[in-house]
């Protein structure tokens, strides 16, 4: 069965006018015009849909049905037009974020405040380390990401917005918590407890190391801040996590910031999306809020 929508359209004309010539009026088309399309219908559904005793028209059960299906088909399309309207005017829609594990920590917040302004627009937050935050921009599973500074060789649009310093942390009684401009050195003596390999923070500790010549003694690697937030608290060894994933540990003193020569780490995050991404309106919506509520801005 082929129909067009067109000829449903002149097939309710018809029905709700019962006449051919009172249908063609009301479309502004001719009489014949009608009658020919009318004709094409009954064709490709192979069953008659009027029959004319004298001088009046009537739907036959086959027309009776057809104008049920099109009474629905034209429900459906004004709610569609409804939503599109909405759509345009940021009112409905869902916006799909997806942010490094660490985000996590600010992400939830802005999102929740984003949604007091936009209640109808629905929300889906994933959370996940870079390495799987990479993965999920490639199959387009995510309206936008935020995560560290993405890799140049992927074609991405990235807007740095907020810097992201890693630190040392101790429990509020160790020694360390004591001295003032440790020196690196001596901190690369110590055990940490250190993010999982694939995590965007722990690269950059490692090339931080690196980079001063030292390297790593891993005490344990954790998949989440919260875990090594709390090894590092039972005394398990120093740890180094993003300052954004203590303000509650800071506030209780149940963790200490070391103060150590030439830290903290100062990475940035970064607003990203496909370059070829056509971004809804929401999603348009929720970068501007980010970028304008975001006060804490990087330093160069
Ligand atoms: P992650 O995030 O350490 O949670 O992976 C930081 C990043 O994207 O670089």
């Amino acid at each position: 069965m082929h129909l067009t929508l067109r000829q449903l359209n002149i097939f309710q004309a018809v029905a709700t006018q019962s006449s051919y010539t009172r249908a063609a009026e009301e479309l502004h088309l001719t009489q014949p015009a009608v009658s020919m399309q009318i004709k094409q219908l009954e064709d490709n559904i192979g069953l008659a849909l009027f029959e004319q005793l004298g001088k009046s028209l009537f739907l036959t059960e086959a027309g009776q049905e057809l104008l049920g299906y099109c009474e629905r088909i034209s429900e459906q399309l004004r709610d569609a037009e409804d939503v599109f309207d909405s759509m345009k005017e940021l009112t409905r829609g869902k916006l799909n974020i997806t942010v490094a594990s660490t985000a996590n920590y600010f992400a939830a917040r802005l999102l929740a405040s984003f949604s007091q302004e936009h209640p109808d627009v629905k929300l889906s937050l994933k959370v996940t380390n870079r390495e799987h935050l990479l993965k999920d921009i490639k199959i387009n599973g995510c309206d936008l990401a935020i995560m560290g500074k993405p890799p140049a060789e992927l074609d991405l649009n990235a807007t740095v917005f907020m810097e992201n310093p890693l630190v040392v942390v101790a429990p509020a009684n160790h020694p360390l918590c004591a001295e003032t401009n440790i020196p690196l050195s001596r901190i690369a003596k110590e055990p940490m407890v250190v993010r999982e390999q694939g995590s965007g923070t722990r690269f950059s500790i490692e090339r931080f190391f690196h980079n001063h010549g030292l390297s790593l003694i891993v005490s344990a690697e954790m998949s989440a801040s919260e875990s090594i937030k709390q090894a590092v608290s039972a005394g398990l060894s120093l740890g180094i996590v993003s300052s954004h994933t203590i303000e509650l540990e800071l506030e209780t003193k149940r963790l200490q910031v070391l103060d150590v020569e030439n830290m903290p780490i100062i990475r940035h995050w970064y607003l990203v999306h496909r370059k070829e991404k056509k971004l809804s309106p929401i999603a348009l919506a929720f970068s501007e809020f980010l970028l304008s509520a975001t006060s804490n801005k990087p330093r160069n």
